[in-house]
């Protein structure tokens, strides 16, 4: 807590991991919205965190994209590596991923993605959980393996009678904001 004209001032931290840029920008909107609330915010990538220390913060939220089921590396060794000092602090975790986009698939998300990355990698209980959507986009251009992917996801949409030629944005921006700002509450 820092004390600026004599108000206090909360201090947090948002680290993200990200291979596409999805998180990334969820990772931002949260940031943004804490700061809106007169947050004092750090955001950063876990991919360029060096010896970053986290004991000054009052809250860190912590996200990652999942691929085949994962966190980024960079985001878990956050974890581990501060594993003592964010025992002793608020902690939120949030991820992006496709489990999300669907009513059947997000209990299974929450579980591998969130529950089981708490249990493992926390010694208590996140103050919250934010699963959140992916995007689809028919013209990235990630890689073999986004393309195999989205391939797959283009199918499932046009069964469900949807234009797999047009990008989906399937993060709700309004959830986004609205689990951020009871972080602090
Ligand atoms: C190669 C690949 C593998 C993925 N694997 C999973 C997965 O196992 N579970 C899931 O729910 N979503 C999966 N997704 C969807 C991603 O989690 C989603 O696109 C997310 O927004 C990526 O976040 P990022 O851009 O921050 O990395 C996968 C996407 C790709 C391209």
């Amino acid at each position: 807590m820092i004390i600026m004209g004599g108000v206090n001032m909360m201090k947090g931290l948002v680290v993200y991991g990200t291979r596409y840029g999805t998180a990334k920008e969820i990772a931002e909107e949260i940031s943004r919205t804490l700061k809106d609330e007169n947050v004092d915010v750090n955001l950063l990538n876990a991919k360029e965190i060096r010896d970053h220390d986290v004991l000054a913060y009052d809250l860190i939220v912590v996200g990652s994209g999942i691929k085949m089921g994962k966190w980024t590396k960079e985001s878990i060794n956050f974890l581990k590596k501060n594993r003592d000092i964010l025992s002793n602090k608020k902690i939120a975790l949030f991820v992006s991923c496709g489990a999300a986009n669907k009513e059947k698939s997000k209990a299974n998300g929450q579980e591998r993605y969130l529950d089981n990355i708490s249990r493992d990698y926390l010694t208590h209980k996140p103050i919250a959980t934010g699963l959140f959507g992916s995007v689809y986009d028919p013209n990235a251009n990630n890689g073999l393996m986004f393309k195999f992917i989205n391939r797959f996801i283009r199918k499932e949409l046009e069964k469900e009678g949807k234009d797999p030629t047009q990008r989906i944005d399937y993060r709700n921006w309004d959830e986004i904001r609205t689990w951020s700002k009871n972080l602090i509450k």
